[in-house]
């Protein structure tokens, strides 16, 4: 029968077995897979391991002073957070097809990465060992040719954490043989704060395929303080953990609106929350009527630039999650 620990304990080590003395390179993403699958190496070879985080500016409100908080400041383990949304942010001026966005994002990140990995081989000595939090579903999935697994290439997924290309490392795959629900429970059993766990799975581009059209630095902030809204106020609502994801979108229109004598002209911004069990498919969620209305409120009372909020009420198919 399955049990959390004895996962934790086998893991271990098969880990120390297959790295033995040698140093451990891992992608923090800031979602729950890459976290266990580091907390898991951490625990197997210590501080043999070291974390790198690559804040490429298309991230949540404060999600790297989360991610050092958590694996710096409370977990102790060895990480780098770089700061590189000047560079991410310069590569995307002007972009607006989603699919670009995309391409030129996994490219920068492997850079950064690439990078951070060489300078700390020539400080510490040759890195070997890459961690991926691949999980079963993945190995499935990349080794069947179904219509199903089809679907999901539609986008090209880029992860954060994606294998860099020039450098090759040996993967360490310690959530090969784990569903999600799995990683979860073996999250919180290594520590890994209840938050972080029950995590809404966050794409790799991040908030630049939520940014409708072309992205730049005032919109991503836009766009943060909209997200942190939604999720807030579907948190305080109790219902976090009935979605698959939820999320605010920037769209590129704007519309006319009135505010106390004066008329506005400001952004619209749609919500996005579906119930799904694997992604491929989704039902729009049916949030009630009073969580829509305090999430709109807030929207358009504390965010100057927008003044309208639509919600999305499609389903995938035939629309995707994300709008790009
Ligand atoms: P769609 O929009 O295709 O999304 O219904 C299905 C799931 O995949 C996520 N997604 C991505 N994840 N890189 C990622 O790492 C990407 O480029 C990407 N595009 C979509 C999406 O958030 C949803 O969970």
């Amino acid at each position: 029968s399955w049990t959390s620990s004895a996962v934790i304990d086998e893991a271990v080590e098969s880990i120390r077995k297959q790295v033995g003395k040698e140093r451990v390179l891992c992608a923090l993403s800031g979602g729950v897979d890459s976290a266990v699958a580091a907390l898991l190496v951490h625990r197997a070879v210590g501080d043999q391991l070291t974390c790198v985080f690559v804040d490429t500016g298309c991230m949540r409100a404060g999600e790297r002073e989360q991610v050092v908080e958590t694996f710096s400041n409370h977990l102790h383990i060895p990480l780098i957070a770089v700061d590189a949304s000047e560079r991410f942010l310069n590569r995307l001026d002007g972009v607006v097809d989603p699919e670009q966005k995309r391409k030129l994002i996994g490219e920068e990140f492997i850079r950064v990465f690439e990078e951070q990995a060489t300078k700390l081989a020539e400080e510490q000595g040759p890195i070997p060992y890459l961690v991926q939090g691949t999980l079963y579903p993945d190995v499935i999935e990349s080794t069947s040719h179904d219509t199903a697994s089809t679907a999901t290439k539609i986008k090209t997924h880029h992860n954060v954490g994606g294998l860099p290309e020039k450098m090759s490392f040996k993967l360490v795959e310690p959530l090969r043989m784990l569903f999600k629900d799995e990683v979860r429970e073996i999250g919180q059993e290594l520590g890994l704060p209840e938050e972080w766990v029950w995590r809404h799975p966050f794409p790799g581009p991040g908030l630049a395929i939520r940014v409708i059209g072309a992205v730049d630095k005032l919109k991503l902030d836009i766009l943060r303080a909209a997200d942190k809204i939604v999720i807030d106020e579907i948190k305080r609502a109790g219902v976090y953990r009935d979605l698959g994801q939820a999320f605010a979108v920037l769209t590129p229109i704007q519309s006319v609106g009135v505010m106390g004598d004066g008329r506005t002209y400001a952004y619209v911004v749609a919500v996005r929350a579906v119930t799904t069990s694997d992604f491929m498919t989704a039902d729009w969620a049916r949030l009630s009527p009073e969580l829509l209305a305090r999430i709109s409120n807030r929207l358009v009372n504390e965010i100057a630039e927008v003044n309208r909020v639509v919600y999305d009420i499609t389903s995938k198919p035939p629309a995707t999650i994300e709008w790009e």
